[in-house]
């Protein structure tokens, strides 16, 4: 006799069975040995994820360890002048981030963490979501790029953020929490790439509308660096974590907005760090 259940149009048993696949998958295939996964320490997870952000892992995992050293703890990096972070930072990029994330420290060494982590400068509603399921395990739905590609993979549509939250739970039972971001994500960076998806190795194959053909997907690509004004910023950016330099020797116009934006000061004819 069969055991499987079928209710209009769902065989219930199938759909556990499938869904079981994830949790099996990740238990074996999971990125379980990168190192910001070890802990459920609330900084060190926040500074992985603002990393991350717009970082690719293979250079977080060398920054984050020594990041990480320098700044064990908020107050750690609160205690310091916010050049510190940002040389410590070195070449990740975006870094606004690392002022952020120096802001961040202030106001948790002052007040402790926020009940709602969005008050937290830098902390939106992803990265709020992502360090709740990670740090706390909650049962949370955190968004992330990768998340959201295989959950429209698999319902085959664009989906709203309070469908792609549904979709999260549904898709990840009977994953919760923690496990069930990580599994996804995991699922997004190993199997469901934007190009060339793995589709047989995937766990969610029977269940995807799509395999990963679909034609109406938002790419969403960074623009060039190599001769952006970013790449400028960058140039002058080395500089300063060098030390000190005079203004003359420096591109004008990336200085004045690295100025305007905190990360760089100007006293005289020397620019530096703050
Ligand atoms: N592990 C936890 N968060 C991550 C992220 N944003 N990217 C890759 N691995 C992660």
């Amino acid at each position: 006799m069969s055991t499987r259940t079928t209710t209009i149009g769902v065989d219930r048993t199938r759909a556990t069975a499938r869904s079981g696949e994830l949790a099996e998958w990740y238990a074996e295939h999971g990125r379980h040995d990168l190192p910001w996964r070890e802990t459920r320490d609330r900084w060190a997870v926040l500074v992985s994820e603002v990393m991350l952000q717009q970082t690719q892992v293979a250079r977080v995992l060398v920054a984050w360890p020594a990041f990480m050293r320098s700044f064990p703890t908020p107050e750690a990096a609160a205690a310091v002048p916010v050049g510190d972070l940002l040389r410590a930072w070195g070449r990740l990029g975006y870094p606004r981030r690392a002022k952020r994330l120096w802001e961040a420290a202030a106001i948790i060494a002052v007040r402790g963490w926020p009940d709602d982590l969005r008050e937290l400068p830098g902390v939106g509603r992803y990265t709020a979501g992502a360090l709740a399921a990670q740090a706390d395990d909650l049962d949370v739905a955190a968004l992330d790029v990768n998340v959201r590609r295989v959950l429209e993979r698999v319902e085959g549509r664009s989906l709203t953020e309070g469908a792609a939250h549904e979709a999260m739970v549904d898709i990840g039972a009977p994953l919760r929490g923690r496990d069930r971001l990580l599994a996804l994500m995991d699922v997004g960076a190993v199997l469901c790439r934007p190009r060339d998806p793995d589709c047989d190795a995937c766990p969610l194959h029977d269940r995807c509308s799509t395999r990963g053909v679909r034609t109406d997907e938002r790419r969403s690509r960074q623009p060039a660096f190599a001769g952006s004004f970013r790449q400028r910023r960058g140039v002058v950016m080395a500089e300063l974590r060098a030390g000190p330099a005079p203004v003359g020797g420096l591109d004008a116009e990336a200085l004045a907005s690295l100025v305007a934006d905190g990360l760089a000061i100007v006293a005289g004819p020397t620019a530096a760090l703050p």
